[in-house]
């Protein structure tokens, strides 16, 4: 393919796939099938690699695969951010409608909004492209996140109509409740402390220096503010019904309301129909909907006169800080824990609440003795979001967090860029070796359910369980000797303990409880990588190679297997029966006759689908890679493969080869009594689907 043709594919291809992201995020209509756009994402990141010079620079590519390290450039503002006056209730609200009305005269047309809890953005677009992102920062300069916003899949459409060559536009970065909280879950079951909420996610998310990690955080944006030199429309409702024509994604909640009852109205409505939205809202913004009149109103030093912001009224209340704990995770995580006096709120008797970091309580400037304001958001945990500073006594001292770990003494550690304290005493902390336990013997893990979080504890307490390999050497005589343990309940675990040797491999992975591993990783480790050798032995570059395993999850790794005891517990677990290896699915042995070749899979199989044919190969020493290249070996070619890989292919020499050369390949060299031996690999006959 020359370089023009080329770049009408590409072209075409970009404006396809941002069609289709357009559909999808923003309007929630798609068209095709996510199967059929991820073929034609594929497609695009091909010729993008060949050609890499003809890539758009917004390319729907960059949300998902390609990486950009970021180094957030400050910048300056070309309109200063400002940021808006608040109010709490009906008589302040009325005072800001009065105002408007002594200076113009006349009821007021006024644009109700909801205040989405995000993060502030701007955003410039040149011909229609999304060319820079910056941070609110401090009003005048931000950060230019240009290449983290790229990645926010409701920005990634083709703009449509008659968008101006240059305008900026500013909205909300923010995170959905449903991801966030999937998000969490894979946290704590990857033995991290859980985030606090979405707000902070969605800023920490957009200063991660490796853009292909953001794309991975849900991100979601609402656009809320036109601005431009030369903009005919009149009101902010056409300006922003014009950005939506153009493609972007604005609230679908808005309303104009004439006059300040109508706009009491639609603040009592959302006030209640907010808990049922999505993501987190604290309030509404309120603006005049007349751009003359805005204008006329003008600005005060630091905010606009022409809107203002109601606050909701979250239920909270107001309570002494007894004490502040430090918990302890199975990880060494700590986690600082306000210990309340017992204060009633929306039903529940509150009595602690999560302090979260050393940072948050820092930003909170939280002493023990002082009154605090605790509240219950959308999170189940209550958190306390301010102090009263008005009660706060004169003897009263800076909060010093701990500095070493209140179980075991031993000092804590802070990993750079990290904002937890760790215990680093893995093996002799108490809470630390009793979380691994309890975590080896999870539903999802070993499953011995045998064993719950008090058999645990008993069983360390009492020097029969100090790490998990001991599991397997208790007996039921050892057992019995425990008070209240009767011979039932002691087989039960026995038997708990002795049936966990069946459980596969992903599972006694993510039982190890190594950091960052959580299930989903565990599983794709397993897959790829087929044993517990083979992990050991990666280094960081191939565990990069697998798909979805980034910097910190390699790092974790390669650091937990350089441990010698790490090894050794291995080893004790491998000779108490557990399984280390992943079964091989379609053979009933696998070998290494495909070691050293890269195979492209597409296409539908008749025998196998694509993923069975990725663990096939995969088995058996070889390669899988997404898109053909030239250290391609093989392409495997099922039915309706893409035109694209084909020509490919077929231009670099690339043989084509169908799911029975593959078997061919497979059975040629692998003999029953000869795993493993490394050999040369059988070259299969020219396919006869060419
Ligand atoms: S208008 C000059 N509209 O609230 C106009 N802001 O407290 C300023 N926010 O920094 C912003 N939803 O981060 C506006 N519909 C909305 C908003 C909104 C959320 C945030 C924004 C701003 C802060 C001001």
């Amino acid at each position: 393919m020359d370089k023009a043709q080329a770049k009408q594919q590409i072209d075409e291809l970009t404006g396809n796939l941002k069609e289709h992201n357009y559909r999808y995020y923003v309007l929630s209509e798609p068209t095709i099938s996510d199967l059929e756009f991820d073929r034609l994402l594929k497609q695009l990141e091909y010729l993008e690699t060949q050609f890499p010079e003809l890539a758009h620079a917004d390319s729907p590519t960059h949300v998902v695969g390609g990486s950009v390290i970021n180094e957030f450039e400050t910048v300056k503002h070309r309109r200063r951010m400002l940021s808006l006056g608040n109010t709490y209730n009906e008589t302040e609200l009325r005072d800001f409608d009065s105002r408007i009305r002594k200076a113009i005269g006349g009821e007021i047309e006024y644009v109700c909004e909801l205040k989405i809890d995000g993060l502030a953005i701007s955003l410039f677009y040149e011909n229609g492209e999304l060319v820079q992102a910056v941070t609110r920062g401090d009003g005048v300069q931000g950060d230019d996140v240009t290449a983290n916003v790229r990645t926010i899949r409701s920005l990634n459409a083709e703009l449509h109509g008659n968008f101006p060559d240059e305008f900026e536009i500013r909205g909300e970065i923010f995170m959905h409740r449903r991801g966030f909280e999937k998000l969490n879950r894979e946290r704590i079951s990857a033995g991290e402390p859980a985030y606090a909420n979405p707000r902070n996610v969605a800023s920490g998310s957009l200063k991660l220096k490796d853009s292909g990690e953001v794309a991975k955080r849900p991100l979601d944006i609402t656009l809320y503010h036109l601005l431009g030199e030369n903009l005919s429309y009149k009101t902010h409702t056409e300006c922003i019904d014009a950005a939506r024509s153009w493609g972007l994604k604005t609230a679908d909640t808005t309303e104009v309301c004439r006059g300040i009852d109508e706009v009491l109205r639609f603040l009592e409505k959302w006030d209640k129909k907010r808990h049922a939205l999505g993501f987190d809202t604290d309030g509404v913004v309120i603006k005049v909907n007349s751009l003359a009149l805005q204008e006329e109103l003008g600005y005060t030093a630091k905010i606009p006169r022409w809107a203002i912001a109601y606050k909701f009224q979250t239920e909270s209340a107001t309570t002494r800080l007894l004490e502040i704990t430090y918990q302890v995770g199975r990880t060494g995580a700590i986690t600082p824990v306000a210990e309340l006096e017992p204060v009633f709120l929306i039903g529940t008797t509150v009595k602690r609440a999560s302090l979260h970091n050393a940072n948050e309580i820092e930003r909170l400037d939280v002493r023990v003795g002082d009154m605090v304001f605790v509240e219950k958001g959308g999170e189940i945990i209550p958190k306390i979001t301010g102090v009263d500073f008005s009660q706060r006594t004169e003897k009263s001292t800076p909060t010093k967090y701990a500095s070493v770990c209140p179980e075991c003494g031993t000092a804590l550690i802070r990993h750079e860029g990290e904002a937890q304290h760790y215990c680093p005493n893995e093996d002799g902390c108490a809470p630390q070796v009793i979380g691994k336990i309890e975590h080896f013997v999870a539903r999802k893990a070993l499953n011995i359910d045998s064993i719950g979080s008090e058999m645990a504890k008993t069983l360390y307490s009492k020097g029969l369980v100090k790490d998990i390999a001991d599991l397997y050497s208790i007996t039921a005589e050892d057992l019995l000797k425990l008070e209240r343990m009767g011979e039932k309940s002691a087989q039960n675990i026995i038997d708990g303990i002795q049936q966990s040797k069946n459980v596969p491999f992903e599972r006694v992975l993510f039982g190890m409880g190594i950091r960052h591993i959580g299930e989903t990783v565990a599983k794709k480790l397993a897959l790829s990588l087929g044993s517990i050798e083979n992990i050991m032995q990666a280094n960081k570059e191939n565990l990069l190679g697998i798909d979805e395993i980034g910097d910190v999850i390699a790092e974790s790794l390669v650091t937990y297997f350089a441990e010698p005891k790490h090894k050794a517990l291995v080893e004790r677990l491998k000779e108490a029966g557990l399984k280390m290896q992943a079964p091989i699915k379609a053979l009933p042995q696998a070998g290494n006759s495909l070691s050293g070749l890269t195979f492209v899979i597409s296409g539908v199989f008749s025998e196998m689908n694509r993923d069975e044919a990725k663990d096939l190969i995969e088995a058996h020493g070889g390669k899988c890679s997404g898109s053909v290249s030239s250290k391609t070996d093989y392409l495997l070619a099922g039915e309706g493969m893409g035109p694209a890989k084909m020509e490919k292919a077929a231009q670099l020499g690339i043989k084509i080869i169908s799911e029975d050369d593959l078997m061919v390949m497979i059975s040629e060299s692998n003999s029953i009594t000869q795993p493993a031996q490394p050999s040369e690999p059988s070259k299969p006959s020219q396919t006869s689907l060419f």
